[in-house]
């Protein structure tokens, strides 16, 4: 597809960038399916996404946003309206420009990642969740895989007021489900879940005790890496199942498109 004066514009927001691998799929769907679109990397600092987003107010040929690390809680507060997931969430990670010059958030990062999980293999309803992290990656997490019927979701993040914020917005939708606050350790849980963004640089620590993991618990991460995260590296040797970050991705792609009206 060659971009012209008519191509529609989308932006995918974050920092760091380099490592994001949703333009080559988004705009290779949209060749495709002969949509004359594009999307752009946009490198935004963490305390400059209002700047960023004010200023391309006026860009009638604007699609509207694809958001990641670390904007997706911040983005939801500049939408003029949200979906009961993204609000429940308090995060989005798509962003519709409306005819009008609205925002719209959605969420559909939990509903990708029970899309991977369920194609993987792992049927959440009835089983025991442990989730690291408690940003909007990991709130989209947590209210889907409620939704589908979980029986225990613990959850542990460096920030603990956070984590506890995360589970009383949880209890307050899903008062049947048990919903605790953990420590560092995963053990015992039917799914493991890293929902931080730790992995995404090199040298970063694990975002959990992986020590103690058995191979009967399916560990899962977020993290966009094609060859696999130290947390999976290290579950996989211990004869975990695992589910890497891009299954998340690739299960919500198509609706990206037709949620930004493409
Ligand atoms: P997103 O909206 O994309 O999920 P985010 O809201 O910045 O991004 O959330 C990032 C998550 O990774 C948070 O749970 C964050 O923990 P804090 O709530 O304590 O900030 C977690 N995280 C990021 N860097 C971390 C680190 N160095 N150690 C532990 N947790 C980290």
């Amino acid at each position: 597809m060659n971009v012209s004066g008519k191509t529609k514009v989308c932006f995918i927001i974050a920092d760091p960038i380099e490592h994001v691998k949703t333009p080559e799929k988004f705009n290779d769907l949209c060749k495709e399916n002969g949509i004359d679109a594009v999307m752009v990397p946009a490198h935004v600092h963490r305390d400059r996404l209002e700047e960023f987003v004010k200023g391309l107010s006026s860009m009638q040929n604007l699609a509207g946003f694809v958001v990641t690390v670390p904007h997706k809680s911040a983005m939801s507060h500049l939408c003029d309206q949200l979906t009961e997931d993204a609000r429940c969430a308090q995060a989005v990670n798509v962003v519709r420009r409306t005819s009008g010059g609205h925002y719209h958030g959605y969420i559909l990062d939990g509903k990708g990642f029970v899309a991977g999980l369920k194609a993987n293999g792992f049927e959440p309803k009835g089983r025991s969740v442990y989730l690291v992290g408690s940003g909007g990656a990991a709130s989209a997490i947590a209210f889907a895989l409620a939704e589908e019927n979980v029986s225990l979701i613990t959850i542990f993040n460096r920030t603990l007021e956070k984590a506890e914020a995360l589970i009383y917005n949880l209890k307050k939708e899903h008062p049947n489900i048990n919903i605790v606050l953990g420590d560092h350790n995963p053990a015992g849980h039917d799914l493991v879940v890293n929902a931080t963004s730790l992995g995404l640089r090199k040298n970063d620590p694990l975002p959990l005790n992986a020590n103690g993991l058995t191979k009967d618990q399916v560990v899962a991460d977020i993290i966009m890496d094609p060859s696999e995260t130290h947390l999976l590296k290290k579950a996989k040797s211990l004869g975990c199942m695992v589910q890497p970050g891009l299954p998340m991705l690739n299960n919500q792609l198509k609706l990206m498109l037709s949620t930004l009206g493409l």
